[in-house]
């Protein structure tokens, strides 16, 4: 694409739309993508990137594969579309329900088909809602979500989302949704590796303070992504499931992000040895080709919520849940999932990255590394020993963004944290480009600092 077409289309867009997470200010040069193929993606200027957090987390199998936008025609020129309401159905969503469930933890026995997490979690909060009320408590009606979570931006889930950057200028936050606020775990703007007991004293507190009377579920991301890539200590979902059993709340895995072998396993509660009540997917079901999610129930959930007393039905709806076309992607998407043992080279390339950062860290201005299957992040800190940040006007996560752009890599920052999620499908060479950009970006943006 020649630069006057570009000038031309970024006119148009900086006219007639408004981005997600925007203003006009950082979008005068936006990066447009024309094409992507596996792990890497072009710039209309020709230029080649490797796509290093999979364009938002999401598109697993890599970019430009034939065979989904084969199984999208098909499944359009024979049913492009219809609804799923009560007394219709169609294959392709059936047969990927049955999939996703046998994919997912033992205990889980159906889901409610959405268009994104946000919805996957909205149904789960309705869900745990109607849950309580079937039963005769329908005063345990609270979700409680943790410090620094990510769950989505409904108005619902921005009060979930514990990341105080998406609050303002919103009006009050929803009620009854309640952020367990864990002050001291947060000390450089984002979680922090070791504070697991902490959180787990503050959800204690929440409930306590709050009445377990009155909560329906505490919802948690197995490894918080957005908020920095920080995994959790071994035991803390144990701990979180014990927690949940002896105060009668269900657990809600948000696992939008780690859902589908993003951290070397289908699911990733699976390292903890841990089952959740229900859980929340998107965006790997059909590597973002197409938006599809779910809310996914356990046996126990399912039971309550379809039992049928006095006619009450689940009454939560959207006209395209259960959409055929995406169906059709997300059958084909797996299919490719199995076929090339993505989850498995996901946590083979997973250790491959982690120990590359780690090497890293011995670098004067790096530190927690850290990560989970191939999903990992680090930050740069003006002293790694004592956890000391950089000041923020330095800017250092902006500076080392554009530094490894500048050398062909394209990922988010969190302040001064790096992440790092690439396509599933990513190869050793790839991930030995991937460290390789990063080390010289670091050193290029500390040097004489
Ligand atoms: C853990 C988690 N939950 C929910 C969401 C929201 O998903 P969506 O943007 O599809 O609504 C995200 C998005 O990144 C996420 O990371």
């Amino acid at each position: 694409m020649d630069d006057a077409r570009y000038q031309s289309l970024v006119e148009d867009d900086l006219n007639h739309w408004v981005h997600p997470l925007f203003h006009s200010s950082g979008h005068q040069q936006p990066l447009l993508i024309e094409r992507g193929e596996g792990v890497y993606v072009y710039g209309a200027d020709g230029t080649r990137y490797i796509d290093g957090l999979a364009a938002l987390w999401n598109v697993a199998v890599g970019h430009g594969r034939a065979e989904l936008g084969e199984a999208a025609a098909a499944q359009m020129a024979k049913l492009g579309f219809n609804n799923s309401y009560e007394g219709y159905t169609n294959e392709p969503a059936i047969r990927l329900a049955k999939k996703v469930v046998g994919l997912a933890y033992p205990n889980m026995q159906a889901l409610y088909f959405t268009n994104s997490g946000s919805e996957a979690n909205e149904t789960n909060f309705k869900a745990a809602r109607f849950y309580w009320s079937r039963l005769g408590r329908p005063e345990k009606h609270k979700i409680i979500s943790r410090v620094e979570a990510y769950h989505g931006n409904t108005i619902a889930m921005t009060t979930a989302t514990g990341m105080k950057v998406f609050h303002g200028n919103f009006g009050p936050k929803v009620p009854n949704i309640i952020n367990a606020d864990t002050p001291d775990a947060t000390p450089s703007g984002g979680g922090r590796i070791d504070a697991g007991n902490v959180l787990i004293d503050n959800i204690v507190a929440t409930l306590e303070r709050e009445g377990p009377d009155s909560v329906a579920a505490v919802i948690a991301e197995p490894v918080q992504g957005a908020g920095g890539v920080y995994p959790p200590p071994p035991d803390y979902f144990a701990q979180l499931r014990d927690v949940c059993d002896r105060y009668e709340v269900l657990l809600i895995a948000d696992e939008v992000i780690t859902g589908f072998g993003r951290t070397g396993k289908w699911f990733a509660l699976e390292h903890f040895d841990v089952q959740p009540d229900m859980m929340s997917i998107a965006k790997a079901i059909t590597s973002g080709y197409v938006p599809m999610g779910a809310a996914i129930f356990s046996k126990q959930v399912h039971e309550v919520i379809t039992s049928d007393a006095g006619g009450q039905k689940f009454m939560h709806a959207y006209t395209n849940a259960g959409h055929p076309t995406a169906a059709a992607v997300g059958l084909r998407n797996l299919q490719i999932f199995e076929d090339e043992g993505l989850v498995e080279n996901a946590a083979a390339r997973g250790d491959q990255l982690l120990s590359g950062l780690q090497r890293l860290s011995e670098h004067p201005h790096v530190g927690n590394v850290r990560g989970l299957g191939f999903m990992c992040g680090f930050d740069l800190l003006e002293d790694p020993e004592t956890d000391q940040p950089f000041a923020l006007e330095a800017g250092m996560g902006a500076k080392l963004l554009k530094a490894c752009q500048s050398r062909g890599l394209i990922s988010r920052v969190r302040g001064d944290a790096y992440l790092l999620a690439p396509p599933l499908v990513a190869t050793e060479a790839q991930v030995d480009e991937i460290l390789n950009i990063v080390e010289d970006a670091v050193r290029e943006v500390t040097a004489g600092v």
